[in-house]
């Protein structure tokens, strides 16, 4: 067996040091915001060279609260892709907006910027592109078109910590940058969490104060808000985990380079990302127009795999849109959605099982 993921092999790799961190919390009596959360939130702000960072309770309040932190909300429109996990979008309707959605490019999974241009109408009021399996958006040519028409850009890195372009981590091009600490996330914790980094510290102070029931003197509200907080045990996992996650994201890196040398030869389409980016590979999904009969060979030799994802958002019958359609071609994400398969990989994965993934689908299509 095989698996997709594998959380025990990673726990079991720093048990002593996660059990102390928890112990630590847990005789400091101190659970919700305190300062495991301050200290996470410095170092990172640091790893980012982001002037703040706030921490939330899941990457999908970080979006709703970056929205709201740039004054997103009922009869606004927000540019995004069809072809992500659905808090992206969910995040838009969320706060009263529309999500407009422009196409993305078959060969990065991401939002195409040349598809943005004619979408800019005046209601646009902020782009939120994502880096869809930790490969980087064109941010550059993004940035370059916000800036032009003015809106705001709010990067969706719940997939992407330590995904860079140039020298620029994801989540520093845009206004506002959000991770998941989602479990499975390239720096996960052991429940849910999510944070968001940005230079603009009036956003971070507003982001903050609705966190926390709008308020930023105990007892004392200035706006109706949310129960968002990081709670302390996490934030010590994620401290400690902070401490080995750039060897992890090394990982990953050799587990893809291993997949892209053993597959190289085969009909299947292999992720490629720009040159000059990270692509930090928080999954590495092929296309491939075989993919039942890849999946019945995984079955039977109880290899894990997913499908991200099924049905593209534009598809999605939760987004009631008979409120907010605004209909456009999305046909790749569409294509997309027939053709991907993603192959497990994760940091403890080991090199015999990467061979035996690669071996079942040279077996399959040969
Ligand atoms: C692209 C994307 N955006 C947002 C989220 C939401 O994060 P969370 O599950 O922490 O709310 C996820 C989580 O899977 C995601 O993959």
């Amino acid at each position: 067996m095989i698996p997709f993921f594998n959380l025990q092999r990673q726990y079991f790799k720093d048990k002593n040091n996660i059990d102390l961190a928890i112990q630590d919390v847990l005789q400091s009596g101190r659970f919700i915001k305190d300062r495991k959360c301050m200290e996470f939130e410095r170092k990172f702000a640091e790893y980012h060279g982001s002037k703040r960072c706030v921490s939330v309770a899941n990457g999908t309040d970080a979006l709703i609260l970056a929205l709201k932190a740039c004054g997103i909300g009922r009869g606004d429109k927000v540019v995004t892709t069809p072809f992500s996990f659905f808090a992206s979008s969910e995040a838009i309707v969320r706060v009263g907006a529309t999500p407009v959605f422009a196409d993305v490019e078959m060969s990065s999974f991401n939002i195409n910027p040349e598809k943005m241009e004619s979408l800019m109408t005046k209601k646009i009021k902020a782009i939120l592109p994502v880096h869809l399996f930790g490969n980087p958006c064109r941010m550059d040519e993004i940035m370059e078109l916000a800036k032009i028409k003015q809106v705001k850009v709010i990067e969706d890195c719940a997939q992407a910590f330590g995904s860079t372009v140039g020298n620029k981590k994801v989540g520093t091009f845009g206004d506002i940058g959000c991770f998941s600490f989602f479990p499975s996330k390239n720096l996960g914790c052991y429940g849910d969490g999510g944070a968001i980094v940005t230079n603009d510290e009036e956003a971070a102070d507003k982001i903050r104060m609705l966190a926390n029931h709008g308020s930023k003197t105990k007892y004392i509200h200035e706006d109706i808000g949310y129960n968002s907080r990081l709670d302390e045990i996490q934030a010590a996992i994620l401290l400690e985990k902070m401490k080995s996650v750039e060897n992890d994201l090394i990982a990953r890196s050799s587990i893809a380079q291993m997949y892209q040398e053993l597959l190289k030869d085969l009909d299947i389409i292999l992720p490629s990302y720009a040159d000059g980016s990270f692509h930090s590979f928080n999954q590495y999904t092929i296309r491939t127009e075989n993919k039942e009969k890849i999946i019945e060979a995984f079955q039977k030799k109880n290899i894990g795999y997913m499908i991200y994802y099924p049905v593209s958002l534009n598809k999605q019958k939760a987004i009631p849109w008979a409120l907010y359609r605004d209909e456009t071609d999305c046909s790749n994400a569409e294509q997309l959605t027939s053709q991907v398969l993603s192959l497990p990989i994760f940091p403890e994965l080991k090199v015999d099982e990467v061979e035996e993934i690669a071996k079942t689908i040279r077996e399959v299509l040969t």
